[in-house]
């Protein structure tokens, strides 16, 4: 992509990866994503922020080949997707400092070599005028690492926010045009990478209320021209009480566990209650991670497998416990042949869900009548827990 003017001295430059389909060798991308950087012209100064990931670099430098001079180069977020050509921009541009927190000035050391004179650390609210116009560095901590900020521009009212309200979405559009698309990007990005910090992310987001926020730049995704779209969205996911959902990731190896599953998940949905269903064998996880986003109650189903839980319903019970979302209640069913632990182990690695445990249902080999008789209690009793958590006419 060649640079594109937002308004008069204000560029998005950076690119568009159309191809990529993993993240962090663990996040799927089923759209692409951008890596969006920035150019700001000040009367005295020229700024870059951030810059794109390191397979890009050669795309960023043949943009910047026109300009002549860069004084600051923001880095708002040291993981490499942003920081990644930050070395050749500070090659090519002698005189440029890196501007960042002091926690991110730590990482990109570890992580660039960049060296330690090319820094310029930058406190909480801190200002730098460029000519005509004036840069402040808000912290905002854990969106997506502990180091992280995002740059208010006054006169322009314009927030550079990295991460923060991003979406993977590769796209011509300049600005949002598909709010829905960009909705489910948006916040399938949220709950794989921002949900664990939820509390800390609510007090950002209090922290940008007196800002009168015209748009909204992110480094990936298009960019947000009617910026309360995003913001209530977040606030909703950060804020709101979880809904009346049953998200149920599970794996079935003979089919036993599935027709637990299949008798489940219609005597749920006839007590009024919403079902998701994740098969860990096939599912995209950033599907199953937005579902958490909103889930109330989780339910594990999994095989036992050599005493054990499957791996699959490990990794997905793993999963659910790093992404910590605001479920309430949790339990687990399956079958086995011989003999289990599944429980146990599974109840081991759910240490950050604060929820209450509805009993499990655990049977031999293929559900028989009384084993579908304990399924209708376990949706009896997760109705029940929705009820009184007024989820649940
Ligand atoms: Fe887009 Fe946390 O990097």
């Amino acid at each position: 992509m060649i640079p594109r003017k937002i308004t008069e001295g204000i560029q998005w430059i950076g690119a568009v990866d159309w191809d990529r389909r993993l993240f962090d060798s663990l996040i799927p991308l089923p759209d692409g994503t951008s890596y969006n950087a920035y150019l700001i012209q000040g009367n005295d100064k020229t700024v870059l922020v951030d810059s794109v990931d390191p397979s890009m670099t050669h795309i960023l430098m043949s943009q910047l080949e026109k300009v002549p001079r860069i004084d600051y180069v923001i880095s708002h977020h040291a993981e490499q997707d942003h920081s990644g050509a930050i070395g050749k921009v500070v090659e090519k541009y002698p005189e440029a400092k890196v501007v960042c927190t002091k926690k991110a000035k730590v990482m990109l050391i570890d992580l660039l070599l960049l060296p330690e004179d090319r820094f310029k650390t930058v406190e909480d609210s801190e200002t730098v005028d460029i000519g005509g116009r004036i840069l402040k560095f808000i912290h905002t901590p854990w969106v997506h690492w502990p180091e992280t900020m995002v740059t208010w521009l006054e006169e322009d009212k314009i927030l550079f926010s990295c991460d923060f309200f991003g979406s993977h979405i590769a796209t011509t559009d300049l600005y949002v045009t598909d709010e829905g698309r960009v909705y489910e990007a948006a916040k399938r990005y949220f709950s794989e990478i921002m949900m664990p910090f939820r509390t800390i992310i609510a007090d950002n987001l209090k922290k940008l209320e007196p800002y009168d926020i015209k748009m909204i730049a992110p480094s990936h995704g298009p960019i947000y021209d009617k910026p309360s779209f995003i913001i209530d969205a977040y606030k909703d996911w950060v804020l709101s009480e979880p809904r009346n959902l049953v998200v149920i990731p599970y794996v079935s190896m003979h089919s036993s566990t599935r027709k637990m599953i299949d008798y489940l998940v219609p005597a749920l949905a006839e007590r009024g209650i919403e079902v998701q269903q994740f098969d860990l064998a096939v599912s995209d996880i950033g599907k199953l991670a937005m579902s958490l986003v909103d889930a109330a109650t989780i339910i594990v189903g999994t095989p036992t497998v050599i005493g054990g839980p499957h791996p699959l319903a490990v990794y997905g019970t793993y999963l659910a416990n790093l992404l910590r979302p605001k479920v309430k209640f949790l339990s687990v069913i399956g079958s086995y042949g011989w003999g289990t632990k599944a429980v146990e182990t599974l109840a081991g690695m759910i240490g950050n869900l604060k929820v209450d445990v509805i009993n499990p249902v655990i049977i031999k080999g293929v559900p028989k009548e009384e084993d579908f008789k304990s399924l209708d209690k376990l949706a009896d009793a997760v109705a029940a827990k929705h009820r009184e958590a007024g989820i649940l006419p």
